[in-house]
């Protein structure tokens, strides 16, 4: 496992921020220290529209003239859009909705913990850490059970970069085989609506979604497509990160997995500190400059590609009292995992839901759990270019 926040600490050093590089062509100025990151993700001279991204992006295939591969979703607008976006589809996706799902969570968690052979070597990402989000995400949204696998290579076809002609080609293929099965999801749902309830009583988030309304009225269809497309993404590969590096994280620290054991009141507290330690979400989605830009002192020239590095600001010595010790009783924790400002993560407390459910399941199932491969041979998913999410191959462990 290569020590990528070994590399950040030294970046760090060399200066708050570093024009470098990308593999697709043109330069990237990465932000990578706690206070830049946090100004940074909520300075609205940082657009997240893709029609303001570099060129090269647009060549790459990365992003298109009009709307990003995703379709049109808050993560990829500016205000005045992403603020209705974002209050619209905040309607349905709401709190109570979430908490409402934590027995149907428990339960998808046991009957995955139950299928697991005691005392034998699995991997954990294959057999937990993937399948819990997954169905959770697919349940809220409509998807039938069996159309589930097709999902995961669909969405991973989002995390390709299009560095070559076959890789391009593999992702723009996968991006649209997901969006005709959305659409035809969309418009199931719209036959068979309710339109008597209102959003929030609604069966599934799909149907809310059509339903949830604002003073300027409805998600239009575009809108619902991209805004779904991103649930999709962001409720895969995300939390099956939190869940895998969380475990990786307190397998290593055996004295605190023994103190979370002895003490389940420290729960909300070591997810939060799990996020810090070794995030799902390594680099926030990038921004662009629509005009000179100071961060850290440094000028960001108008049309730069911004990257905010969440993992580098999230071990900033500056911020955390020793960063890079795993303390899941750590009381101030301001962490970047889930971005902040307006983009701040909207599927926060299903994450966190999912995530203390299956700590406390998992270990408490399988307390003798441990690493069943040395740590420098475990695999962390490829990191190219802009690729954003930082997650293990596999986690095998014996349990
Ligand atoms: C935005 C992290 C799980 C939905 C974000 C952002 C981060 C993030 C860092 C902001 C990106 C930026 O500013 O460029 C995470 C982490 C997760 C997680 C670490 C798991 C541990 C989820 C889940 C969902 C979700 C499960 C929903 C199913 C969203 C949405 C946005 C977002 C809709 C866009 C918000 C906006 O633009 O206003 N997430 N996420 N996330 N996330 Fe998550």
């Amino acid at each position: 496992m290569s020590d990528t926040y070994a590399r950040y600490a030294t970046l760090r050093e060399e200066g708050p921020v570093q024009r470098v590089a990308t593999p697709l062509g043109g330069y990237a100025y990465v932000v990578l220290r706690y206070d830049d990151a946090r100004a940074a993700l909520n300075d609205q001279r940082l657009s997240k529209h893709p029609k303001n991204a570099p060129a090269y992006l647009r060549e790459a295939g990365i992003v298109t003239e009009d709307v990003g591969p995703l379709g049109v979703n808050m993560l990829a607008s500016d205000p005045p859009d992403h603020t209705r976006l974002r209050r619209v589809v905040g309607r349905a996706f709401t709190p109570r909705r979430v908490e409402s799902l934590r027995p149907r969570i428990q339960q998808i968690t046991d009957d995955l913990l139950d299928a697991l052979p005691v005392g034998e070597e699995i991997d954990l990402i294959g057999r937990f850490a993937f399948p819990l989000p997954v169905i959770v995400i697919c349940e809220m949204l409509g998807v039938p059970a069996e159309d589930r696998d097709q999902f995961r290579t669909w969405t991973r076809s989002m995390t390709i970069v299009p560095s070559t002609p076959e890789r391009r080609q593999r992702r723009e293929a996968g991006l649209a085989a997901l969006g005709i099965y959305m659409s035809d999801l969309i418009a199931l749902r719209r036959s068979e609506i309710d339109r008597t309830l209102p959003s929030e009583e609604q069966p599934d988030l799909i149907s809310a979604l059509i339903m949830a309304t604002d003073d300027r009225g409805t998600l239009d269809e575009q809108e619902l497509h991209g805004t779904l497309m991103l649930l999709f993404i962001a409720g895969h590969e995300t939390t099956v990160n939190l869940i895998g590096n969380g475990t990786l994280a307190l397998l290593r620290n055996r004295d605190q997995l023994d103190a979370l054991m002895a003490d389940p009141g420290l729960l909300p507290s070591a997810v939060e500190e799990l996020l810090r330690y070794d995030g799902p979400v390594e680099r926030a989605t990038f921004r662009t400059a629509v005009e000179d830009v100071e961060v850290g002192g440094v000028t960001i020239p108008s049309g730069s590609l911004v990257v905010v590095a969440l993992g580098s600001a999230d071990r900033d010595p500056h911020r955390f009292d020793l960063p890079d010790k795993l303390d899941l009783a750590r009381k101030d924790n301001p962490h970047l995992a889930f971005g902040h400002g307006m983009h701040f993560c909207l599927g926060a407390p299903l994450a966190r839901l999912e995530g203390m459910v299956a700590f406390s399941s998992l270990f408490a199932r399988f307390p003798g759990i441990r690493l069943a491969a040395p740590p420098e041979d475990l695999r962390m998913r490829p990191q190219e270019a802009l690729m954003i999410f930082r997650g293990l191959e596999e986690l095998p462990v014996r349990l």
